[in-house]
Order: C-alpha cells, then sequence, then structure tokens
C-alpha cells in the first residue's frame, strides 16, 4: 500500500472520476494549475477519526477506543488517508496529516448528530443488531439522515481515493457507504468489516429499509464479520429478502446490466496489538501502579474487575445483581473480596443509555450502602476512560476479569486482559454471546442470563487454583498472540485482494 501525491490526472485532477467534476478555465485567462489533489491508495472509511482533541485545544490525540486500537498498527504499516467524523457537532476542518496518515474529517451538524448518530445508528441498528437488548426505534427522518450522512462520507472517499485504490468501511454507522462508493468508482475496491453482531432473520426483518441495507453492503467485494454465525444470517438474509444465490460464503450479486459480480461474506474475527500489552505489562511502572491500585483498594484477598463503555449491552446490571447476592449470601465478604467497575461515559443524549446509567447508579449506591466497610468497599465504581497504561495496570492487578455481554461483536476488552498477563495468572470469565466466546474457550464460559450459574462460576474463578488459572491463561494467550490484530488485518485485506484479481479476471 502507497501513498503518493498524484500528479494531476485532469485539469483539476478529479475530473477522470465519474461523479466528480469541476468547472473548465474562464476563456483568455492564463490557466491557474491548482495543487494537485491528494490521493491515496489505500483508505479507511469509519465513523470516528483515530484523533480527537479537547475543547480548545490545538493539538490532536490519538484517541482511545476498539476500533481505533485495532486499526492503529495497520495504519502505521502503510500510507492512506482515514475518512472520519472528528467527534463534535460542526467542526469544520481542512484534512490534515497525523503520524504519517492523511485525516479527512467529515463535517456533523449538530441535526446530523442527533438523527444519524444518535438517532439512526444507536437508538434503531444497535438496539436491533444486539439483539433488541432494548427496543429499536425506527423513524423515517433517522433513515433519511443516515442516507444523506453515508452519502457525504461515500463522496469524500471517492475523491481521496486514487484510480483502482483499495478501501475499507468500518461498522454499522456506514452500511450503504460500499454501493455508494462502488455506483461512483466502479475502479476500487472496496472492502466492508461489521464489528458489531448481525441479527438473525427474524430480528432484521423488522428494519423497514431492510433492503437498501442489504443492497448497501452488497456493494463491497469482501463483507467481513466477526463470527461465522453473523456472516450466517447475513447470508439467509440476502437469500430471503433479495433472492440472490449464495455458495460457500460467495454471494452472486446481480450488476444490473445483465452480469452479475460475486461479494464474499465471510467471518474475520478482530484482534488487539497484542504485544503492546504485554510490553506495558512488563513495564516496572505499570507493576508498581498495579501494586498501589491493590493497596488504595486495601489489599483485598481478591479484586475481580469489569471495564466496558457504560452500554445495556455489555450485562454491567446482571453482573452486579450476581455479585451483590454473592454478598447477600455470604458466599463473600466486602473486606475479602472487591469489585472494580470501569464504566467509561458512552452515548449519554442517547435515552437508553442515560437510563441505564441512573439504574447502575443507584445499584452501585445500595450494594456499597449495605456492604462497605470504613475501610472497604464492595463496588469501586469509576465512571471514566482511562488511558491504556493504567488500563494495563488494572488488568494486572485483577484477580477474576469479568465480561458477562448480553450480546457483543467481538469484545476486545477479554483479548487485552488476556494479552496484559504475562504471568499466566488471573481468570477470565466470559459470557457466550461475545464473539470472543468463539476464539477463547479456554475461559469459564457463562450465560449471563443465568444469574445463579454466573454466581457459581464467579466463585469457580474467584477459588481457582493458580495450576489451573497457568493452564487456561497460558492457551487464552496462544490464541490472542497467534492471532492478533495484524494477523485479522492480513487475512482481510488478502481476502480482499483475492477478490480484485477475480474481479479483474473476469473482466
Ligand atoms: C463500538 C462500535 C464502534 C464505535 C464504538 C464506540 O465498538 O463497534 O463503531 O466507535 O463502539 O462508540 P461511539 O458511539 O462512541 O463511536
Amino acid at each position: 500500500m502507497r501513498r503518493r501525491r498524484a500528479q494531476a490526472p485532469g485539469a483539476d485532477g478529479c475530473a477522470r472520476y465519474p461523479g466528480v467534476t469541476s468547472a473548465p478555465p474562464t476563456p483568455r485567462e492564463a490557466p491557474v494549475t491548482p495543487p494537485p489533489p491528494y490521493l491515496a491508495d489505500f483508505v479507511v472509511v469509519a465513523n470516528r477519526l483515530p484523533v480527537d482533541r479537547g475543547d480548545g485545544d490545538e493539538e490532536w490525540r490519538r484517541s482511545p477506543g476498539g476500533l481505533v486500537t485495532a486499526l492503529e498498527p495497520v495504519m502505521r504499516g502503510t500510507d492512506g488517508a482515514w475518512v472520519g467524523w472528528p467527534g463534535k457537532p460542526d467542526m469544520q476542518v481542512e484534512p490534515f496529516d497525523f503520524d504519517g496518515t492523511r485525516l479527512v474529517p467529515i463535517t456533523l451538524t449538530a441535526e446530523d448528530v442527533e438523527l444519524y448518530y444518535e438517532g439512526f445508528s444507536n437508538d434503531t441498528i444497535w438496539p436491533l443488531y444486539h439483539d433488541v437488548i432494548a427496543a429499536p426505534r425506527y423513524r423515517r427522518q433517522w433513515w433519511d439522515a443516515y442516507v444523506r450522512v453515508n452519502r457525504r462520507f461515500a463522496e469524500a472517499s471517492a475523491h481521496v481515493a486514487a484510480e483502482g485504490a483499495t478501501v475499507w468501511v468500518q461498522d454499522y454507522q456506514l452500511q450503504l457507504v460500499p454501493k455508494m462508493l462502488r455506483d461512483q468508482r466502479p475502479d476500487l475496491t472496496i472492502g466492508y468489516f461489521h464489528h458489531i453482531p448481525f441479527p438473525a432473520y427474524g430480528l432484521y426483518s423488522q428494519l423497514p429499509w431492510r433492503r437498501q441495507v442489504l443492497e448497501g453492503l452488497l456493494g463491497a467485494d469482501v463483507i467481513g464479520f466477526q463470527r461465522v454465525a453473523d456472516a450466517g444470517n447475513f447470508a439467509r438474509a440476502v437469500r430471503r429478502r433479495l433472492r440472490y444465490d449464495t455458495k460457500a460464503s460467495g454471494i452472486t450479486v446481480p450488476t444490473g446490466d445483465g452480469t452479475s459480480r460475486v461479494a464474499l461474506a465471510r467471518a474475520f474475527p478482530i484482534s488487539i496489538d497484542a504485544q503492546s500489552y504485554a510490553d506495558l505489562a512488563r513495564d516496572p511502572d505499570v507493576q508498581a501502579r498495579a501494586k498501589e491500585i491493590r493497596e488504595g483498594l486495601g489489599n483485598p484477598r481478591k479484586i475481580l474487575l469489569g471495564v466496558d463503555r457504560l452500554d445495556y449491552t455489555k450485562g454491567i446490571r446482571h453482573r452486579m445483581k450476581a455479585f451483590g447476592e454473592l454478598l447477600e449470601d455470604e458466599h463473600i465478604d466486602s473486606s475479602d473480596v472487591t469489585l472494580v467497575q470501569v464504566a467509561s461515559p458512552s452515548r449519554e443524549r442517547v435515552e437508553a443509555y442515560s437510563h441505564l446509567r441512573d439504574e447502575i447508579e443507584l445499584t452501585v449506591g445500595r450494594i456499597n450502602g449495605t456492604y462497605d466497610t470504613v475501610g472497604h468497599t464492595a463496588i469501586r465504581y469509576l465512571h471514566h476512560g482511562y488511558p491504556r497504561e493504567e488500563m494495563v495496570a488494572l488488568f494486572l492487578a485483577a484477580d477474576v476479569m469479568l465480561v458477562t455481554a448480553l450480546r457483543d461483536g467481538m469484545n476486545l476488552v477479554a483479548k487485552e486482559y488476556v494479552a496484559s498477563r504475562t504471568d499466566n495468572r488471573g481468570v477470565l470469565v466470559l459470557s457466550e454471546f461475545a464473539g470472543a466466546a468463539d476464539e477463547l474457550g479456554s475461559a469459564l464460559l457463562i450465560n449471563p442470563h443465568d444469574i445463579v450459574g454466573m454466581k457459581e462460576t464467579i466463585m469457580r474463578a474467584i477459588d481457582m487454583p493458580g495450576a489451573e488459572q497457568g493452564r487456561r491463561m497460558r492457551a487464552l494467550r496462544r490464541r490472542v498472540f497467534e492471532h492478533d490484530v495484524n494477523a485479522w488485518s492480513k487475512s482481510f485485506l488478502s481476502a480482499l485482494a483475492k477478490a480484485r484479481e477475480r474481479a479483474g479476471d473476469r473482466a
């Protein structure tokens, strides 16, 4: 993958691309040659840019978070462009270079944020695709904004992509971009990766715009999912709704001119930059911080840890219910066992999220009011995001990691915990409804809806002998290190390159 400032290919450098035009020079004026446009051979398109900037700050910082963490090493190894929203409404920023990547900011107005991001993306698609844990709301105005904003992303991507470039579209906020992009720029190779679950057809079919979304996704040459089951659900929806043929992972998509192309839909489970977590875990400062954290909690015998965005899909309430009952049943004592719950603020203007926050904080208050002592707390609740160093210190301090999602595309936190445990100690309790469960079979798998089962498993984790912890952790670590984020992006991009070759052969 190579980035270049291409020579102007036409008068304005973009006229050769359908859909991108400019006015001819005025007669008799000396022709002014505008600077050549920036053209990239590899473009990532995601709802968010990989950077953010505090209020009043001049400096951009790399932002934390699953997707950025996952793609950071990919972008580090290549020259390219990243198209995305800078994260605040009405922010108008010219394209700029950051750490060797060209960033192309997309402006979202306050109304776009409300209708496209909070509305359709996070109050329609998010709950629908997470098995309607919260009720999805279907609003036509939100859909219109989703179409409008997806088009804006597609146009900006078409503009920055060099001829024959590879464009990798990310996640559920941009499901229409692959088709929009293909319509404008048939020369591109287009990949799409879906970071969240794809639901069973019985649920998916609720979506009033189910056909348009499937067609949008099928604009890609390769459509990647977290789990085999997600890819299966997608193929089933395509068969049922569009009546297209599907064979193995190939979907035959009619092109409108009597011919057809094949789109590949299969699982590519995402991962993390495992080595960078192991490196931090070996850093003496991080280890000292882990000790300090334990001391700060009054050196309990066991520390349980939950780390989540404050989201109803994460099963935080179920986890707290189980923990509260273990205290009530006197299986554990707050002077002996502490639960640290990091709940980072998320989508706070969406009603389901503000309700959830109220509920969680009420529960924490009740449990702590009942079981805290002057020297020890039952639940240390932290409504903040933290830098990676602090997260790894927390992982090292935690004897038991609780990932109790009711539904989750992958859950990278489970993998981060494993990668950080260079000492081969610690126990991962993992929901079978998180994508990570397909790979991390040596964790203690739970059904978070089964509170009795979850309580028993938490006790088993608390009491697990060191030798068994070591056996399980080594197996988990092997998997996470063999299938790290580099392996993920390589396998996706090589499937994409093959798809392009196949398309070339047919042309
Ligand atoms: C999930 C999604 C990402 C999203 C992230 C944070 O991991 O798959 O696409 O960026 O949550 O959510 P936010 O709404 O803050 O971008």
